[in-house]
């Protein structure tokens, strides 16, 4: 699809200020200590029980799955990063053919630089390397707001992408001095585009994760999918903290805020919603202990950006093949020959996540939704 909107040089400023702040966010996941103090994904929490007489060989282990209607080899996806500059161009098109080899999901950063300067669109473009990914494209909920339906469907047109996520990041704009104050309307926004939107839509957090009433709202209106995008991992907070000396303060006192992974996740599945699992997913059995939950892939973001750039494709090949071959292991010591099985299989919640887990299933309405 062409995109016809010109970029005016008013256009052109913006989305190099856009650029700047995502190449320091490239830099700054890179070098520095991004993730969550002491906050923990909770997904340590879920004991799988070991079958020492499992009846199964290795062979028999089969990671196939379906999401969005697609076939993927393996439950996995590299949740999105990046776009909008010639080194986010090179990362999307490595990491989308590294995907696309392994079998995995793929989704691209935020477009909103796309939106701004159409000529940018190469930098999301990946198309071309992987015909048969399932891509993702990727907005903000403050794009949601304010595009019209038909902008944001030729953002997600203009890279052939299978669907779309929608981004929430409310604290992480708290936190940035030049960050959004006015959050008002974006459920309404996004049940406006999952009428109107001819692809599938996954509403995603980006590192504070989603409530048990949070879900139940988006589900309201009609949403399907999420990417809970829990506490644990990669925190935004602690990000725009490090880039900007004003939100230090803020950054300092909130770097743990949001909700543990495995917790959303609970939440989530008690309001029906189909989940990918990341924020903190760091190896094969977080991602079996996430699938055991009830997710039905998981995504990573930190790891394979940082695994990629210290050793390029190769390394981050070497990554995923790891995960694989953990997850692997883990459903042969379950018991469990293919996904379906892995998420019945036997296991033991912690104190912590059960108390999440009451809370999601007891608490009254009215002390979990607005
Ligand atoms: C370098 C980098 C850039 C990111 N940019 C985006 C983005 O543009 N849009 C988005 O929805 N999420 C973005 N994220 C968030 C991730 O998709 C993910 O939700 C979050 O980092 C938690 O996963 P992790 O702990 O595996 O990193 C970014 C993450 C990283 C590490």
């Amino acid at each position: 699809m062409k995109i016809e909107r010109k970029a005016s040089p008013k256009n052109a400023k913006k989305s190099s200020r856009i650029g700047e702040r995502k190449q320091a966010h490239l830099d700054l996941c890179l070098e520095e200590d991004v993730s969550a103090a002491e906050r923990t994904t909770l997904l340590e929490e879920v004991d799988l029980i070991h079958d020492a007489l499992a009846d199964l060989a290795m062979e028999e282990i089969d990671l196939e799955t379906r999401w969005l209607g697609h076939r993927l080899r393996l439950p996995l996806l590299i949740t999105g990063m990046t776009g909008g500059t010639a080194q986010a161009a090179r990362i999307n098109r490595d990491l989308a053919t590294l995907a696309a080899e392994l079998g995995i999901a793929f989704g691209v950063g935020s477009q909103r630089a796309m939106d701004e300067d159409p000529d940018l669109a190469w930098t999301f473009d990946v198309r071309r390397e992987a015909p048969d990914l399932l891509l993702l494209a990727n907005i903000g909920i403050a794009q949601a707001r304010s595009l019209p339906v038909a902008r944001v469907q030729r953002l997600v047109e203009g890279i052939a992408a299978d669907a779309l996520c929608v981004h929430l990041n409310l604290a992480q704009e708290l936190v940035q001095p030049e960050g959004d104050r006015d959050f008002r309307g974006g459920l309404k926004a996004i049940g406006k585009l999952v009428r109107a939107l001819d692809v599938p839509l996954v509403v995603k957090e980006t590192g504070c994760g989603l409530s048990g009433a949070v879900a139940e709202r988006l589900r309201g209106v009609g949403v399907r999918d999420v990417d809970v995008s829990g506490a644990g991992g990669t925190s935004w907070i602690r990000v725009e903290a490090l880039r900007a000396p004003e939100a230090a303060e803020l950054g300092e006192v909130l770097r743990d805020w949001g909700i543990p992974t495995a917790a959303s996740l609970l939440g989530a599945r008690a309001a029906g919603l189909r989940c990918v699992a990341s924020g903190g997913i760091r190896n094969g059995l977080d991602v079996a202990r996430a699938l055991a939950l009830g997710a039905s892939i998981a995504g990573v973001a930190l790891p394979v950006y940082r695994r990629y750039r210290a050793d390029g494709v190769e390394g981050a090949r070497a990554q995923l093949r790891a995960f694989e071959r953990q997850l692997r292991t883990v459903m042969l010591l379950t018991g469990s020959r293919r996904l379906v099985e892995l998420a019945r299989a036997p296991r033991l919640l912690g104190p912590r996540l059960s108390a999440w887990q009451r809370f999601f299933s007891r608490a009254p309405r009215g002390a979990r939704a607005k």
